[in-house]
């Protein structure tokens, strides 16, 4: 048994249907197991429970810990491959690297990096884009099983397009998958993802293949891309006869509500329609979006179609990450945007990065706010004494001005404590 005693932000409802952010002042969180059991002010819990441990996190911020919804593990080397478009982008930086992880000592030491990584940014929940290779995706468990952080993620597959050293058949990309979804799906915090790379790469045979996977082994999440870039999109099409991008998934009973698809940047109306249908979620990735000049994330048609979206940092196109900078990307998308875009505050931020990404990974019940209830997965926001952040937290006017000034010029450096279930992840857990 624990008490935190901290300033805690949190969004456990929606700020897209009106709530405020929820601020709890020098407040106690009494953590049983990993579970929160109390929350009231610290004064009320310490008279309550006197002799019990105290963390004192007063000297800073408490958020819940970041749900990163889209984040590539083979990509740790290619982060800040500028100016290409996605195809040029896939074909001269990441698909040359993802064919390095045939090589299991390669990818333990990219598996560290990238679960430090997490860790180092705060997030404690990951959907994660794996690797081609099944010898890869059992390395990339073990780590992540030790590094206690909750991930979900699984084989990639393709059958076409990609270099020949990332193809699979349909009838092998399904027994590893289903081999892969046994051994690990349930193990600790893991959880197993059917990943096909995307629709330009996994024809029609791959993606039944896919789908038999998710009927035959239950529970399992789905993921792969969507409508990120207009040549790809047109190829798509043409590839599937006409068919839309997000129907040449759900032809094959891909999506429901355990899955996520990443960008969604040009979706058409009734591809908006479907997904809210089926209770699926985007993951939307600013800085991924614009270093590939993929365009400007409709927000405002998502939220109007009922489709529920939440963050992905979507390393290595994306820039980092740090969730912070995927929120501050986000608000400046929605502002250039002009009368298109959906104005965002620092609530709408911290839920995209939090409680909306526990909502798309059906983790609602578990994580994404500091409510009693919830296991304690939490991140600490401490400024070094006199950093820009720390004298604006000190001085800004109220818990919105503090949260915006996290997003504005907070960075990894300022992360100074991650909890998972109640568990501090320290330096050594992971890479
Ligand atoms: N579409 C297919 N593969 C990828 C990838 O690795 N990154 C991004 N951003 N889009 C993709
Ligand atoms: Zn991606």
């Amino acid at each position: 048994m624990t008490i935190y005693r901290a300033t805690v932000l949190d969004t456990p409802q929606s700020p897209f249907d009106g709530a405020r952010l929820r601020t709890g002042t020098d407040i106690g969180l009494r953590v049983v197991e990993g579970v929160i059991t109390r929350r009231d002010s610290y004064a009320a819990i310490a008279r309550e429970y006197p002799d019990e441990q105290v963390i004192d996190l007063t000297d800073g911020i408490l958020l819940p810990g970041f749900v990163d919804t889209h984040v590539h593990f083979p990509q740790l080397r290619v982060i800040g491959a500028l100016g290409m478009p996605l195809l040029d982008w896939l074909d001269r930086a990441a698909l040359p690297e993802e064919l390095r992880m045939a090589d299991d000592d390669q990818a333990a030491a990219v598996a560290g990096g990238f679960l430090r990584g997490l860790r180092e940014a705060g997030t404690t929940t990951a959907l994660v884009f794996g690797s081609h290779f099944a010898s890869a995706m059992d390395v990339f468990f073990t780590h992540a099983r030790a590094s206690r952080i909750r991930i979900i993620s699984g084989l990639v597959v393709s059958d076409r397009i990609l270099p020949d050293g990332l193809l699979t058949t349909p009838e092998r990309a399904y027994e590893q998958s289903v081999e892969l979804a046994k051994r690990w799906h349930g193990v600790g915090r893991l959880h197993y993802a059917v990943t096909p790379r995307f629709s330009l790469s996994a024809g029609e045979e791959m993606l039944a293949a896919c789908g038999k996977v998710m009927q035959d082994v239950p529970g399992l999440y789905f993921t792969s891309h969507v409508n990120e870039n207009k040549r790809e999109v047109e190829e798509v099409e043409e590839l599937f006869g006409g068919l839309d991008y997000t129907s040449t998934y759900d032809a094959h009973g891909l999506l429901g509500p355990r899955s996520v698809l990443a960008h969604d940047v040009h979706p058409k109306d009734a591809e908006l329609a479907l997904m809210a249908s089926r209770g699926s979620s985007v993951a939307h990735c600013p800085t991924s979006n614009s270093a590939l000049g993929s365009g400007l994330f409709p927000l405002k048609r998502h939220v109007e179609h009922g489709v529920s979206v939440a963050l992905g940092s979507d390393v290595g196109a994306g820039t980092g990450y740090c969730l912070l900078k995927e929120g501050l990307q986000a608000y400046f998308m929605q502002q250039l945007l002009g009368d298109e875009g959906l104005p965002l505050t620092a609530a709408h931020l911290l839920y995209l990065a939090t409680r909306a990404g526990a909502l798309s990974l059906d983790l609602g019940d578990r994580v994404g706010d500091l409510s009693v209830g919830r296991e304690f997965d939490a991140v600490w926001i401490r400024p070094a004494h006199g950093d820009p952040l720390d004298m604006g937290i000190e001085h800004a006017k109220d818990s919105d001005d503090v949260l915006a000034k996290i997003f504005a010029l907070g960075t990894t450096d300022d992360v100074a404590g991650v909890w998972v279930g109640g568990e501090h992840l320290s330096q050594t857990s992971v890479g």
